[in-house]
């Protein structure tokens, strides 16, 4: 097994190093907390299958954290760590390499660089490309190609990212939120009664797409603020920091702090599911990565693949969906083993600990002293860790990813007058993503909590809005 055969992911190389308080996209939030240091060989045998981190084929799932939202949490992860930057310096459209240099939940992973620079995951301007307009892939039934993303010849989806397309959960996910996008166009078409011959005009249909894009972009993010914080890290502490302001990541300008990217947001490995179902009538869990429901990157080619989403999100209030694993220092088996890495550590824990340890993060005890955890609570984790890891050697310091997992297994989410073991992340790992997501979403000009802190969601009376009202808008 080879170290050295592992890929970098580009821009976050500089991170290396530790005289760099960011650099371009890439920053840190604990500049001045030292690097911790574990021997390989411990993060190996600490993150290697059938190890301690091995959760096995079995279920053990949280009682509050609908399915749906670890493919929810890999889609938003996707949307702010994409790094086509380099890519796109290739297309000579100077505004678009702006915005795109910008970390910002601005659903490019959707959009692209927009219909002009992007014009090949449009349609008239205004609408995004589903299967339903038809794949250059043949080989498909109508029904499979109405229910996929528009592919290439050769089965390649044509999205804003191709990461999108990693497992057959999360390519469905970004087909709701192309098709909530084109469901956006036609209610502002509706509204404001335009005709054909109307939008015939381009700047006019220009114009539809833009505040399409607006309000799709800005009830993500209230669905984010208001759905998937308060699940994750708990409602009081996601209101301290929109009520009082955020302590750590306090930047002038955006960027991804490493300790993010590298360590907390990762927490959603351990909430994936081995197994699970995708259809009501399916009376039998299928492995995430097997042969019913494929290995992704690759085009739906059975009925058994097609996601019914009131199983994965609380779409039917009289049947509740599926629940998430616990999130705890257990990951499913198969992520100990990844089938899609063909050179290289298969292990995504191990992955993990290797790539924060390359990074110089600090570990997990010296960041909660910092962030203000009680020593008493900072031993109960330590203690928690070293009955759960045998011979192994953390003794200079826990690495800050699984020391954010051991902090959700043993002390959890805080609920208020309780905290939830296993339901979600403790003020370690809630304060690192928690004012991370808020952060990119004060500090980006096009968001509402920058320029309407007070505005409310528009595509449902109630003025609240929910995944299940996006997946049935
Ligand atoms: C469901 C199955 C998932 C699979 C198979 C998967 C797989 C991977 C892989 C292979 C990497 C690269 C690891 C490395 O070499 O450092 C990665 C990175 C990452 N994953 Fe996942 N992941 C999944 C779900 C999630 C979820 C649910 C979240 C968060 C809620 C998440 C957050 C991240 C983050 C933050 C990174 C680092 C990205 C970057 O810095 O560019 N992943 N994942």
């Amino acid at each position: 097994m080879s170290h050295h055969g592992m890929y970098f992911q580009h821009g976050i190389y500089a991170m290396c190093q530790n005289d760099t308080e960011h650099e371009g996209r890439f920053g840190r939030i604990f500049s001045k907390l030292n690097g911790n240091y574990n021997k390989p060989q411990d993060l190996t045998a600490l993150g290697v299958k059938g190890g301690p981190m091995d959760g096995g084929r079995g279920r053990n799932a949280t009682n509050t954290i609908p399915m749906g939202f670890v493919f929810l949490g890999q889609f938003i992860d996707h949307d702010i760590t994409l790094d086509t930057t380099s890519g796109l310096d290739r297309v000579n459209d100077p505004n678009a390499i702006q915005n795109f240099r910008t970390p910002a939940l601005d659903l490019d992973c959707i959009y692209g660089a927009g219909p002009e620079a992007s014009n090949f995951l449009y349609r008239n301007g205004m609408y995004l490309l589903t299967g339903e307009d038809g794949s250059a892939y043949g080989g498909q039934a109508n029904n499979h190609r109405e229910n996929d993303l528009v592919r290439t010849s050769t089965g390649t989806a044509i999205i804003g990212d191709p990461r999108n397309d990693e497992n057959r959960i999360i390519s469905q996910l970004q087909l709701a939120f192309i098709r909530f996008h084109n469901h956006v166009v036609d209610h502002i078409i509706n509204e404001k009664s335009l005709s054909n011959n109307d939008l015939r005009r381009g700047s006019l249909r220009k114009e539809v797409y833009e505040e399409a894009r607006e309000l799709v972009t800005w009830h993500y993010h209230w669905i984010i603020l208001h759905e998937f914080l308060p699940l994750i890290v708990g409602n009081p502490l996601v209101n301290k920091i929109l009520g009082q302001g955020r302590q750590f990541y306090t930047p002038k300008k955006a960027f991804i702090p490493i300790e993010f990217s590298a360590a907390a947001y990762r927490f959603g490995h351990s909430l994936a599911p081995q197994k699970l179902k995708v259809q009501k009538s399916q009376n039998r869990d299928f492995d995430l990565f097997g042969r019913a429901l494929g290995f992704g990157f690759s085009p739906i080619s059975d009925d058994k693949q097609i996601v019914e989403w009131e199983t994965l999100f609380d779409v039917d209030a009289g049947a509740p969906a599926q629940r998430t694993d616990k999130l705890d220092t257990k990951l499913p088996s198969d992520l100990l083993e990844l089938p899609f890495i063909t050179e290289g550590e298969k292990s995504l824990a191990t992955r993990n600990l290797l790539r924060g340890q390359s990074f110089l993060l600090p570990s997990g005890e010296v960041v909660a002293s910092f962030v203000g955890v009680t020593q008493a609570e900072i031993d109960k984790v330590l203690l928690h860790i070293r009955n759960n890891i045998g011979t192994i050697d953390l003794s200079n310091g826990i690495p800050l990813w699984f020391y954010i997992l051991a902090e959700a297994e043993c002390i959890g989410r805080d609920d208020g007058n309780i905290s939830s073991p296993g339901e979600g992340l403790g003020l370690v790992g809630g304060t690192i993503v928690c004012e991370t997501l808020i952060g990119l979403m004060e500090m980006d000009g096009m968001s509402f909590l920058s320029r309407n802190r007070n505005w409310t969601p528009s595509l449902n009376p109630t003025g609240n809005f929910t995944m299940a009202d996006l997946l049935t808008f």
